[in-house]
C-alpha cells in the first residue's frame, strides 16, 4: 500500500500546490504573500475561511476566521479593538517574521506582536481545525496560534484553560453586540485554584461555574464530543473532541452571557442549540445566598443547610429568596460538634479554602474541627475509594443539588451537637459516615409538624433533612 499510495499523494500534493499558487485560496501565508481584502485564506480540508468581514449593520471591517457553510459563523477576530474603516487592511508577514495587519499607510492595525522571535524566517497557516498558527520554519515550532487567543467561541481541540509554565490563559469573551465584537463584558475561563472548575463572569462578578473537576462533575457524555479536562502542574485546562470529523459542534460565548452548545445540522442547514448555561435557576452563581442549597425540582428552590436558617424571617413567606442563611445556633467550638454528610450536591465555592491532597478523610476531618471557622470538608479526589483534603472556611457559597448524579462525592458540613442529637446510640458507626438515623415517618412527621416549610432546614444525599423540635420521642427505625 505504502509504495502505491505515496507517488499517488506527492501528485495530489504538487497539483494541489500548483493550484494554491493560481488561486487566491491558499492555506498559507509566506513571504511576499499578502491576503487583502478581496482575498481569503482557506484550511486544507475546505471547513474554515480567514479574511476579512463586516458584521451585522457594522461599517467596520475586521478580520476573522469562519467557517466555510451558508450562514456567517465568526469563530475568531484579530482586530477586534482596532477596527479598519475601509478595503486597505492587508495582512502579511512583517520584516521581523510577525504576522501583521496593516491599513492606510502601512499602519500596523494588529500584529502577532512575539517580542523574542528567534528568527524571521515564518510562514502563516490557517489549519482545518480552524487554528491560524505561526510557524517558525527554522525551529518549526508554532511561534502564535489563534487557539491561544480565542475571542468568543471554542472550537473542537481548542484548551480552554492554562498552561502554567509560561502563564497563558485562554479564555472567551463575548462581543460587546451584534455589531461589534470588541470584547463585552462576559468571560468563560477556567479558575486553577484548588480543585480546577470553569466560570463565566461578568465582568469580575461570578455568573455560573461548573463545580469542582475532580469532584465527580463531569460534562455530561455524549454523541457528539468527548469532554476532557487535564489539572497536573504544567496545564489545567479544557477541550473536546470530536467522535466523527464530519460532526460541526461549536461552543459559544454569546454577547448576553449565555455559553451555547450549537451543532450545525446540514439538512436544515441551520444551527441547532444542544444546551445552554446557565441552563436553570439553580445554575446562576449563589442563586441562593450563603449556606443555603437551590433545588431546581422543589417549589420553593432554596432551603438552609442543616444547622442554619433563613437570615431574614421574612423570606420564610416568599416562594423565591435569595437572603441566605445564618448559623441556627452559635457553634460551640471548640468541644460538641460534629458533621453532617451531603451527598449528590455541588461543592461549595472555592473561596477561602485549604487542600492537602494526601490527606485521609479521618485526618481532614480532625483538621477540620481543629479550626473554629472550618465550616466543612471533602475528599479533594473521589474517585476510588476517596482521598485527599479539602476544608472550606467562613460561609459556604454556590451549593446545588445535582440531578440524577452518582458519585461518592460527600460534602460533610460542621453541625452543632444538637442536629447530633442521637449520637450516642449510632457511635458503633464510622463517624466518617454519619448521617441522620432513618426515622418512621409518622415520629417525624409529627416532631416536625408535618414537614412544613420552616422546619426544613436542609438537604441530605437521601432526600430532605428536617429539623426536629423535640427528640425525646424519636426512635430510629
Ligand atoms: C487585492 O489584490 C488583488 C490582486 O493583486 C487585486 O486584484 C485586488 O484589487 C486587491 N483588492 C483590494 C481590495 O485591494
Ligand atoms: C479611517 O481611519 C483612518 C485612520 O485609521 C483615518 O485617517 C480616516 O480619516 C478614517 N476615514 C473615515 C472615513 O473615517
Ligand atoms: C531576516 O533576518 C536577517 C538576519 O537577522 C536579516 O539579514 C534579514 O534582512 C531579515 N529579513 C527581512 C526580510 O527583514
Ligand atoms: C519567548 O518568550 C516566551 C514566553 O516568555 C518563551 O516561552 C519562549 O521560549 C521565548 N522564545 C525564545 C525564542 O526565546
Ligand atoms: C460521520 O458522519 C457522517 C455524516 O453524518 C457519516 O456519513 C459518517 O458515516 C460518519 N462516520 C462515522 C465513522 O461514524
Ligand atoms: C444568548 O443565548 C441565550 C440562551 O440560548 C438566548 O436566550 C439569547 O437570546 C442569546 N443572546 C443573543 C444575543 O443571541
Ligand atoms: C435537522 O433539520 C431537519 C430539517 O429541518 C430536522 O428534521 C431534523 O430533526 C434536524 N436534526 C436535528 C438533529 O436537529
Ligand atoms: C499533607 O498531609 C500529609 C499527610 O498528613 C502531610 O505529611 C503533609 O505534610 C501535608 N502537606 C501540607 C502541605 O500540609
Ligand atoms: C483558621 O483558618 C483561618 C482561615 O484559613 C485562618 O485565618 C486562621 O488563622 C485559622 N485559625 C487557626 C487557629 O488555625
Ligand atoms: C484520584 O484518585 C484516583 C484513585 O485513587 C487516582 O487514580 C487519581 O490519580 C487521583 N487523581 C488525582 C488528581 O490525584
Ligand atoms: C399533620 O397532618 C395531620 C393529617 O393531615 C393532621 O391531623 C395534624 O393535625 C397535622 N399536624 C400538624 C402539627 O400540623
Amino acid at each position: 500500500m505504502q509504495f502505491v499510495s505515496l507517488p499517488v499523494a506527492c501528485y495530489i500534493t504538487a497539483i494541489i500546490l500548483a493550484l494554491a499558487k493560481i488561486s487566491e485560496a491558499a492555506e498559507t501565508i509566506t513571504r511576499y504573500e499578502v491576503i487583502n481584502d478581496s482575498m481569503t485564506l482557506v484550511s486544507a480540508g475546505g471547513k474554515f475561511k480567514l479574511g476579512f468581514f463586516r458584521p451585522g449593520n457594522s461599517e467596520n471591517r475586521y478580520l476573522g476566521i469562519w467557517l466555510n457553510i451558508p450562514t456567517q459563523t465568526i469563530v475568531w477576530v484579530a482586530n477586534r479593538n482596532n477596527p479598519l474603516n475601509d478595503s486597505s487592511g492587508v495582512l502579511k508577514i512583517g520584516d521581523d517574521g510577525n504576522l501583521i495587519l496593516v491599513g492606510h499607510t502601512e499602519s500596523i492595525i494588529w500584529s502577532t506582536n512575539i517580542q523574542n522571535m528567534s528568527s524571521n524566517i515564518t510562514i502563516a497557516q490557517l489549519l482545518d481545525s480552524g487554528n491560524l498558527v505561526l510557524r517558525d520554519e527554522k525551529t518549526e515550532t508554532y511561534v502564535w496560534q489563534s487557539f491561544d487567543n480565542p475571542s468568543d467561541t471554542m472550537l473542537a481541540g481548542m484548551k480552554l484553560g492554562w498552561d502554567l509554565r509560561i502563564g497563558l490563559n485562554r479564555y472567551l469573551t463575548s462581543w460587546k453586540s451584534a455589531d461589534d465584537p470588541s470584547p463585552g463584558e462576559f468571560s468563560y475561563g477556567v479558575d486553577p485554584r484548588g480543585l480546577p472548575q470553569s466560570v463565566l463572569r461578568k465582568g469580575s462578578a461570578k455568573q455560573f461555574r461548573s463545580g469542582p473537576w475532580d469532584s465527580g462533575i463531569r460534562v455530561t457524555a455524549n454523541r457528539l464530543f468527548i469532554p476532557k479536562v487535564v489539572a497536573d502542574p504544567e496545564e489545567v485546562y479544557y477541550k473536546y473532541d470530536l467522535y466523527n470529523k464530519s460532526t460541526l459542534t461549536i461552543s459559544v460565548l454569546n454577547n448576553s452571557g449565555a455559553l451555547q452548545r450549537l451543532v450545525w445540522n446540514s439538512s436544515s442547514l441551520g444551527w441547532a442549540v444542544i444546551y445552554t448555561l446557565p441552563n436553570d435557576q439553580c445554575d446562576n452563581y449563589g442563586r441562593c445566598g450563603s449556606n443555603a442549597i437551590c433545588t431546581i425540582s422543589d417549589a420553593q428552590i432554596c432551603s438552609c443547610l442543616t444547622g442554619y436558617v433563613p437570615k431574614s424571617s421574612q423570606d420564610l413567606d416568599v416562594l423565591i429568596w435569595s437572603g441566605g442563611c445564618i448559623r441556627a445556633n452559635p457553634l460551640n467550638c471548640p468541644r460538641g460538634e460534629g458533621f453532617i454528610a451531603l451527598a449528590g450536591m455541588k461543592l461549595p465555592d472555592l473561596l477561602e479554602f485549604w487542600m492537602n491532597t494526601s490527606m485521609t478523610l479521618k485526618d481532614c476531618r480532625k483538621e477540620c474541627l481543629k479550626n473554629c471557622s472550618c465550616t466543612a470538608y471533602a475528599n479533594s479526589n473521589a474517585t476510588g475509594g476517596g482521598n485527599g483534603c479539602l476544608l472550606w472556611f467562613g460561609d459556604l457559597i454556590d451549593i446545588r443539588k445535582l440531578t440524577e448524579y452518582e458519585s461518592n462525592q460527600k460534602l460533610y458540613i460542621r453541625v452543632t451537637a444538637s442536629y447530633l442529637g442521637t449520637r450516642a446510640k449510632i457511635q458503633a458507626r464510622d463517624e466518617e459516615n454519619l448521617e441522620l438515623p432513618i426515622f418512621n415517618m409518622v415520629t417525624i412527621a409529627e416532631a416536625t409538624h408535618n414537614f412544613s416549610y420552616t422546619n426544613k432546614i436542609g438537604e441530605g444525599g437521601f432526600g430532605s433533612v428536617y429539623k426536629v423540635i423535640s427528640t425525646p420521642f424519636l426512635k430510629p427505625i
